[in-house]
């Protein structure tokens, strides 16, 4: 087992420390002489062009995943997207029919609720995209076009590569179905693929500079309570933190919408309570920056995770600003996540947790 962890202590942060690797290996095969060619996503114009409604569904991370993927997806093909949790998506007797595509997330490619929903979509005539990282998996095998986040093994039970690849992926979709739609024009979708293809550089600067998380974590991993708040793709984004965070740690968390924070969850705001921000999307900085002074009005210790053009400004008003290299708001997320994942992984450590193995967690599970 130590071998197989290249001298890493836990799993967890070796996968972490594989996300370039494996978001470029999720990229670079699918790109040939330049334009993006995704072979096995076999949709055509006309296909789309009779689509009313796009379904995403999946479970835990993967479901996060696809809670960006609706953004993206409405912004760049406008078609509209709901996202589904699959144990609910299965029995709630879904409208979905041969007008819609269900696009199905999983990293194992094995859990049964979402297999189950491809089934449900499948026999309602729905056609079926999944974004799957184990070859030959169920769920690949029922699909009728897959593509795969090539993450390799993740061992680790808290899901973080994966994660990283499966947005990769659900952003060359948009990118596919935006072209083929006539949303998107080359151009765009060029400029956002040369966004995508700088996110592994990015990522290896946010790892290098990993103490920074470590420190914050050494002086705050006795919270009780943690919320996350964020807006747009930052919301979504908090989801995912919030949740490594609680898999690992144990620590009580929740994830917020900034504006909706003061509509209930603001009670619950005291003095030292910890609230992290995701803040990379540039048209809700100011938003954000508001909500933070809400927060921190009630006695909150504000972290915030930006794009280092803003952290100058950030410092004014959050009390620690870690930063991520200058990245364009639609394609942060996937940078973005690292430090989220980095903080868990931290907190956990600090706690004396069984990072790898956190109680009561299975890394795929086959049951209802
Ligand atoms: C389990 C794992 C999660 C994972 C979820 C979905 O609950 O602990 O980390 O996100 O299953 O798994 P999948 O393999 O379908 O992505």
């Amino acid at each position: 087992k130590a071998a197989e962890k290249d001298g890493y202590e836990h799993f967890m942060m070796k996968e972490m420390y594989e996300e370039p690797k494996v978001i470029r290996d999720t990229i670079n095969p699918r790109i040939k002489d330049g334009e993006l060619v995704l072979d096995n996503v076999t949709i055509t114009e006309e296909d789309i062009s009779k689509l009313e409604k796009i379904y995403i569904v999946a479970c835990g991370t993967a479901y996060h995943a696809g809670v960006i993927g609706k953004y993206i997806i409405e912004k760049l093909c406008r078609i509209p997207v709901e996202v589904d949790v699959a144990s609910e998506f299965r029995y709630r007797d879904p409208l979905v029919s041969d007008k819609n595509m269900t696009i199905i997330i999983s990293q194992s490619g094995e859990t049964l609720d979402t297999l189950f929903a491809l089934r449900e979509s499948k026999k309602r005539g729905a056609r079926i995209l999944s974004i799957v990282n184990v070859v030959g998996s169920s769920i690949a095998r029922d699909s009728d076009d897959v593509l795969y986040t090539w993450a390799g093994p993740e061992i680790a039970v808290a899901s973080t590569k994966a994660y990283n690849t499966q947005l990769t992926a659900l952003y060359m979709v948009a990118l596919e179905l935006g072209l083929k739609k006539g949303t998107i024009t080359k151009e765009e979708a060029d400029a956002i693929l040369g966004q995508l293809k700088q996110i592994p550089n990015d990522i290896e600067k946010i790892l290098e500079n990993k103490e920074d998380i470590q420190k914050f974590a050494h002086q705050h991993y006795n919270a009780k309570s943690i919320f996350f708040i964020g807006r747009g793709l930052d919301y979504a984004l908090s989801l995912e933190g919030s949740l490594k965070l609680k898999e690992i740690s144990y620590i009580h968390s929740e994830a917020y919408a900034g504006g909706e924070l003061k509509h209930g969850t603001i009670a619950l705001i005291e003095k030292g309570t910890l609230v992290v921000c995701p803040m990379t999307q540039d048209n809700l900085f100011d938003k954000m920056v508001s909500n933070i002074r809400e927060v921190k009005a009630r006695g909150a210790v504000v972290l915030a995770i930006t794009q280092e053009k803003h952290a100058e400004e950030l410092k004014k008003t959050a009390d620690t600003v870690i930063t991520i290299p200058d990245v364009d708001s639609l394609v942060a997320p996937i940078s973005a996540v690292t430090p989220l994942q980095l903080f868990a992984y931290y907190m956990a450590l600090e706690k004396g947790c069984d990072v790898d193995k956190p109680r009561n967690l299975a890394k795929s599970v086959t049951v209802e």
